[in-house]
């Protein structure tokens, strides 16, 4: 059976100035460090010329910070360089730093950095997470880096294996696409993990009965339907998906937090920083590795659907137009503002879809993962 073994994802991120080039080249010495551990998907440096871009999407009334988040959460640590102000003030130190995630900020000596951000630890508290260090010269700077990163994966060994989702609105064909993604999976020698949320473990196919069960309509409130899911997911997270992946297997299901986000978050209207929070805490924060979302117009899936589970349409497929419609829109909004989401235009033909996931799939595992020997 052949094992899986992830590259982690660094997170970088600093600021440029156009009329000194030091900046720019400590910028790219901690990238270049951070590479020697793994992968830098995409570095976050804002530049005099994007913070008037930043401003002009801010007039425009567009959260710019979101794009500065994008792939935090799956990395494994964050290092900043804070030598001058980072975008948005540090918004993603801020939000790395208590959420847990390891974080190294450097600043050069002499130039004394962001105050605010140099004085993190004073004013918030002392984070055990995180580390403030200044350097002044470049062979510090690249010592600090390679110690941290050490330190970090010997603190925080990642899962090996992977957690791949295929996602997406009522009647887009996923589970099909799922099945058919198993079969090539395997077919390669992947140990692979077939799931479904909710559900998956007894328990959480029993919660599943209460959330879609078309009974249930009008008996249960949005917030305790909300909490059934998380529970569901806490369930299967401990008994499922963690020990696939620390195992280096596969893990592939239909659904995952992203449905939170769309349905409750987007359909629903329920804040999404109570979504984030339950999900962060029903999953130990992680995240699907890929989320494959088949984008289908609502009035093309709902009339594709099927009744097979409950002889009549569940809890969900009884919703309106228009509550599709934000659901849709919610998987659209998840995907710009979450890492390694891939959207594909729903097209009929399940071998034509198919063929798109295969692509996507093999590409990633691919770039992220190695073959443990
Ligand atoms: P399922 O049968 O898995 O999906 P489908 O009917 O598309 O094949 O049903 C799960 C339903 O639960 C679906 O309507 C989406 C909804 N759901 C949420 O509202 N929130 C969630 O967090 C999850 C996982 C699913």
């Amino acid at each position: 059976m052949r094992k899986l073994k992830r590259i982690p994802n660094w997170y970088f991120t600093g600021a440029i100035s156009s009329g000194d080039r030091s900046f720019a080249q400590n910028y790219e010495l901690v990238v270049r460090v951070l590479k020697e551990f793994g992968r830098v998907p995409s570095e976050h440096v804002a530049s005099s010329d994007s913070l008037a871009f930043e401003a002009g999407q801010k007039r425009q009334g567009v959260n710019v910070h979101a794009r500065d988040f994008k792939g935090l959460d799956s990395s494994i640590a964050l290092v900043a360089d804070i030598s001058l102000p980072t975008t948005g003030g540090g918004a993603e130190i801020d939000y790395a730093v208590r959420a847990g995630v390891p974080t190294l900020l450097v600043y050069d000596a002499n130039k004394r950095g962001s105050w605010f951000l140099t004085q993190w630890p004073q004013v918030n508290g002392a984070p055990p997470n995180l580390a403030v260090k200044a350097y002044s010269s470049s062979s510090q700077l690249e010592n600090l880096v390679r110690d941290f990163a050490q330190q970090v994966l010997q603190d925080n060994p990642p899962l090996p294996g992977a957690y791949l989702i295929v996602e997406g609105g009522e009647g887009c064909g996923k589970t099909k696409q799922r099945e058919l993604l198993g079969v090539h999976l395997r077919e390669q020698g992947f140990d692979v993990v077939e799931g479904r949320e909710p559900g998956l473990t007894r328990s959480a196919e029993a919660i599943r009965n209460i959330l879609l069960h078309p009974d249930y309509k009008g008996a249960l409130g949005q917030l305790a339907e909300l909490f059934l899911f998380e529970a569901a997911r806490a369930e299967i997270f401990e008994q499922v998906i963690i020990p696939v992946m620390r195992s280096g297997g596969i893990m592939l299901s239909d659904r995952s937090y992203f449905s939170t986000i769309a349905y409750q978050g987007f359909g629903r209207g329920m804040g999404l920083a109570t979504i984030d929070l339950l999900n962060h805490k029903a999953t130990g924060g992680v995240k699907p590795d890929l989320a494959i979302v088949i984008d289908v117009d609502p009035k093309v899936g709902l009339g594709r659907m099927t009744t097979a589970e409950f002889g009549k349409a569940d809890r969900f497929e009884q919703e309106k137009l228009d509550f599709h419609n934000r659901v849709r829109q919610g998987y659209l909004c998840a995907a710009e503002r979450e890492p390694n989401v891939v959207v594909l235009p729903y097209v009929d033909g399940i071998d034509n879809m198919q063929s798109e996931v295969r692509k996507v799939a093999d590409k990633f595992l691919t770039e992220n993962f190695v073959e443990e020997k």
